[in-house]
């Protein structure tokens, strides 16, 4: 890269400020090339699109799928509505697509338009400018994507259950474009009808309704009636079978799966009801799961009707399906409600932490959730120790060039206690009402933070002025670290816990599996996290022993006891390494502990082994980000 990284210096005038006291700030612009300036021009920094002039309304997508050559290709019509009078052109983003020909639908005697690529940059794709026809009518673009779509991974059938190939999209945040020209920003919404046709015993599920009969000679019909941003549009395609476990819950996975995770997510129904009861009704018809190979590089994306899945959350017996909570919450705070901006994805992610922790609470009961939460608080207090101070804010005034950096524990977990906080000031009742009133008055809208900021003063701040101020609420979205008036989570379990990890380390107890018979998930891991950072080989080896930790399934209690054989260099638990490592394609789980290799120069070559026969299997979201840890030599693995 040949640019030039500078700073300058903006004053975010944010509309709404004002009234709700809160001080506009200053905000740092770390412009990383000279495109950049022009970004923050655009109503959306993150999109080429300029949907304050034209923006799209309705899309009806027909894609063929080639596994062969690893693209989609077809067309999809665009219907728009003017929002200027006088505008005459179309804004798109697009990246990596192959534009073959762009037509008006309804004009038959001049139907070709004219286009032409506009700005670009690495990270945002490409500009399409289209000149408007004159009679109005839908634009049609004859498109194909590339092997290479940033939004899509195409798998062969070695990489999944062996007999067919698999292939499934990631949109969130800016990797639609990859694979449809459109308006890649959350500001804009539209409903699609899509048309998908696939040539093998394989079947396509889009985040839409999904009729689940066979299509005939392979051609598929869906439709998204609710109007949706850019980012919840999804496909897959593979050998997916589906069962119905409740009324409004099917299980799509591939048939060797699908029974596990029936299982693992029966408490799915009783979710949606408990959500239901505290901030108004479900709208989105059905809610699907569907389970993705383990390459899928998230633990879940909260695709509208039909969540995606990591099966590595399959634990066996439902400890980890908060994510599905989590992923369900998102049916009101981001699909319902959504962040206008990546800036101010805390929006989405810190609102459905808090709802998430409010299904664990109704479905799985306190104890769980007030686990949870000290671990997630004793994550986020690690992990901002790392960050820089404008990313310990919920509103991070840093400008990042890509949406991604805006993800972070600040996001979700801050966000998440800034929300318990304000329900702790009210109380339960008030605040649950406060929110099913937020749902219900920006229903299909997106909003900013600022939005928000007034509607809490509006709706609670000047109805509760002794018990919240809005100096606390700028605290908590513009200071960094964590309020002083905020009280941590904490659980006598984990105080527990931490006792006996102390007696063990002072020779007063004897580790047996009678203390830890009833653990939980959430207390194996917080005892996996109280261990000190240095053990000898003999406590590595009796903790082994006692707890068979090698052994272990869970894939998250077996990525912190693989976390601590590294750190440790426990050789005796490498073979296990090495067949997580390659089985699971998991970020959050795989990133840790390339690190911690990385971190031993006597582990690099091992690291580099693993990685070299395990990257093929990866998502290209994980290989951008392994390949900048263990490094990436491409005549080597390729
Ligand atoms: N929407 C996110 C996943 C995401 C975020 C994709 C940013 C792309 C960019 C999803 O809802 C999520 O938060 N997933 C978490 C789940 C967890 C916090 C329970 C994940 O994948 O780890
Ligand atoms: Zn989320």
């Amino acid at each position: 890269m040949n640019q030039i990284p500078f700073i300058v210096f903006l004053i975010l005038m944010l509309p709404g400020c004002q009234n709700s006291q809160i001080k506009p700030k200053e905000t740092t612009v770390i412009i990383a090339d000279s495109s950049q300036p022009a970004a923050l021009k655009r109503p959306d920094p993150h999109s080429y699109s300029r949907h304050d002039r034209v923006k799209i309304k309705h899309l009806d997508i027909n894609l063929e799928v080639d596994f062969k050559d690893k693209v989609l290709a077809g067309f999809v019509t665009i219907d728009y509505e003017k929002i200027k009078p006088e505008a005459s052109q179309l804004f798109l983003d697009t990246r990596d697509l192959k534009i073959k020909r762009i037509t008006a639908v309804n004009d038959s005697n001049n139907p070709k338009l004219i286009w032409r690529y506009g700005q670009s940059h690495e990270l945002l794709g490409k500009q399409l400018i289209i000149d408007l026809p004159d009679d109005g009518s839908a634009i049609k673009i004859q498109y194909q994507t590339m092997p290479k779509a940033s939004g899509l991974q195409w798998l062969s059938p070695s990489q999944t259950n062996g007999k067919q190939p698999y292939l499934f999209s990631q949109s969130q945040a800016i990797h639609a474009r990859s694979w449809i020209p459109l308006q890649d920003t959350p500001a804009v919404r539209v409903t699609y009808d899509a048309t998908i046709t696939v040539d093998r015993a394989v079947k396509p599920v889009l985040s839409a309704d999904n009729n689940q009969q066979k299509g005939v000679d392979g051609v598929y019909k869906f439709s998204m009636p609710q109007a949706i941003p850019s980012y919840l549009i999804a496909i897959a395609v593979g050998d997916i079978t589906h069962q119905k476990i409740s009324e409004h819950v099917s299980i799509f996975a591939a048939p060797d799966v699908v029974e596990a995770a029936a299982y693992e997510f029966s408490e799915t129904e009783n979710m949606i009801t408990a959500t239901e009861k505290y901030y108004g009704s479900y709208r989105w018809g059905q809610y699907d799961l569907l389970i993705l190979p383990p390459s899928f590089p998230f633990g879940g994306m909260e695709n509208p009707k039909l969540s995606h899945i990591t099966p590595t959350v399959i634990a066996g017996d439902r400890s980890l399906d908060s994510l599905i909570a989590h992923e369900l919450a998102h049916s009101w705070s981001g699909n319902l409600v959504t962040n206008a901006l990546w800036q101010d994805a805390w929006l989405n992610e810190g609102f459905t932490t808090y709802i998430e922790s409010r299904i664990v609470d109704a479905v799985h009961g306190k104890e769980r959730m007030v686990m949870e939460a000290t671990l997630a608080y004793e994550a986020l207090l690690n992990s901002m120790q790392e960050l820089p101070l404008d990313q310990q804010k919920l509103i991070n005034p840093t400008f990042s060039i890509d949406p991604d950096d805006y993800f972070s524990a600040v996001t979700y977990d801050k966000g998440r206690f800034f929300l318990d906080w304000l329900e702790q000031q009210v109380g339960r009742e008030v605040f649950d009402q406060f929110l099913n009133m937020y749902f219900d008055q920006f229903a299909f809208q997106s909003i900013t933070t600022a939005a928000f900021t007034q509607y809490l003063d509006d709706n609670l701040v000047k109805k509760y002025p002794e018990k919240i101020s809005m100096k606390q609420v700028d605290v908590w979205l513009n200071e960094p670290g964590m309020p002083d008036f905020f009280t941590p989570p904490t659980t006598s379990q984990f105080d527990k816990i931490d006792q006996l990890v102390e007696a063990w380390l002072s020779n007063e107890l004897q580790l047996t599996t009678a203390i830890s018979r009833a653990w939980t998930t959430q207390e194996w891991l917080h005892f996996l996290r109280a261990l000190p950072s240095q053990l000898t080989a003999e406590q590595l080896q009796l903790l082994d022993q006692t707890f068979s930790l090698t052994q272990r399934q869970n894939s998250e209690i077996a990525h912190d006891w693989l976390l601590i054989s590294i750190n440790n260099q426990y050789e005796v638990a490498y073979g296990r390494l090495i067949t997580y490592l390659t089985e699971i394609g998991r970020v959050k789980l795989i990133k840790p502990l390339y690190e911690a290799l990385m971190a031993q120069p006597a582990l690099n070559n091992l690291a580099a082994n693993i990685y070299q026969k395990a990257r093929a299997s990866y998502h290209p979201i994980a290989t951008s980000q392994i390949d900048t840890i263990v490094g990436h030599n491409p005549d080597v693995s390729e």
